[in-house]
């Protein structure tokens, strides 16, 4: 007989702190005396030809402190294709008998999926077909329901408050308006914490839709009142009022991929101020480099925790960050919907309470 054996795989877009997960959920099986074996590139590594390796604590060692994730991931391919939130798309059976087999050919007794909504609409799929899986909340989004936090936001935010230190300094050089696009498909909580932390003077996310009036009155105002630059937080996804997200051409409603709204609204301030603007789109930078300090602790939290959701079998759960605490919710409750800013919310109150625009 072998020993108690388990799998884990991330999926989706990659987000610093997955190493971190994936080096406590080894620590932790391994103090139990379980084996691990790690997906290579998602779900997509439980398919034929299967590929997947053995997670060691030698082959492990170190990887806390590492960005991205040492198991590969993939947004696209045969699982993400027709899931996402708040709708009842389905993969292909075949897809899930297939995975399903390759995790009972293994002898897995559980399988660990880390990821965003995608990834665990997926989980919840191979759960209800009788596969054994616990969820991990990874994005650096943090637009998940049920988890206050998920690890990769906190060092997104930090990437976009050294982004907006350093364009203080050319902006007010040069007496310009910056304009820092951010990631943000559907929510702004990495518009909003990044700016607010970074001192932006005006913040677009997707949950205030924004007035060009208004915007780029306050712009004028600012300028034409002697401050020295105005630096402007947008979110991808934000939309004017009336408008709509712009999207890549050609993507699909599956598939979609933000054009990101920055370079208009940039030239929409020149246009309408005739003030000198430029933009920058931060990217990918967001997600990659090491992991900070807190999505390392939450990282191997949400790890431990993982393995603790195996040990009492509560699969088709995923474990979660609520009021300082590491707790379980079923996967079901998780991808029910989008986290979004609440418009009212605390702190976008104390963002405007210290004058800090939403472009309305
Ligand atoms: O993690 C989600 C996300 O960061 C979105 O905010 C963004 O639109 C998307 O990933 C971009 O992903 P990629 O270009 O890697 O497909």
């Amino acid at each position: 007989m072998h020993r108690f054996r388990i799998g884990v795989l991330t999926s989706g877009a990659d987000c610093p702190g997955s190493n971190a997960v994936i080096r406590a959920t080894v620590v932790s099986a391994h103090n139990l005396g379980w084996e691990v074996i790690g997906f290579i590139d998602g779900y997509e590594g439980l398919l034929f030809p299967k590929n997947y390796k053995p997670l060691t604590l030698e082959n492990t060692e170190g990887i806390t402190a590492m960005g991205g994730t040492i198991l590969g991931t993939t947004s696209r391919g045969h699982f993400v294709a027709q899931s996402f939130a708040g709708e009842k798309a389905r993969i292909p059976q075949r897809i899930i008998d297939e995975a399903k087999k390759t995790v009972l050919d293994l002898g897995l007794q559980a399988l660990i999926c880390i990821g965003g909504n995608k990834t665990l609409t997926a989980a919840e799929q191979l759960f209800e077909n009788g596969v054994p899986v616990v969820g991990v909340p990874k994005t650096i989004d943090n637009d998940l329901s049920a988890t206050a936090w998920t690890f990769g936001f906190d060092s997104a935010v930090h990437c976009v408050v050294d982004a907006l230190d350093r364009l203080r300094t050319t902006a007010a050089s040069h007496k310009r308006v910056m304009v820092l696009q951010v990631m943000g498909r559907d929510s702004g909580w990495i518009a909003l914490y990044g700016g607010f932390a970074g001192g932006a003077d005006v913040i677009l996310i997707p949950e205030i839709p924004f007035s060009y009036k208004s915007l780029c009155a306050h712009v004028e105002k600012r300028m034409s009142g002697g401050e020295a630059s105005t630096l402007i937080v947008v979110a991808e996804g934000a939309v004017p009022k009336g408008g709509e997200v712009l999207v890549v051409h050609g993507t699909t409603k599956v598939e979609v991929r933000s054009a990101g709204v920055g370079p208009r609204v940039a030239q929409e301030i020149m246009d309408r101020t005739g003030r000198e603007t430029r933009t920058v789109v931060l990217g990918h930078l967001q997600r990659g480099g090491a992991p900070s300090m807190n999505d390392r602790i939450l990282g191997i939290r949400f790890g431990v925790g993982a393995v603790q959701l195996i040990r009492e079998k509560k699969f088709g759960h995923m474990v979660s960050y609520l009021n300082y605490q590491t707790g379980v919710v079923t996967i079901k409750e998780a991808i029910d919907q989008i986290k979004h800013v609440p418009p009212d919310g605390q702190v976008v109150k104390t963002a405007q309470a210290v004058g800090i625009s939403f472009g309305v």
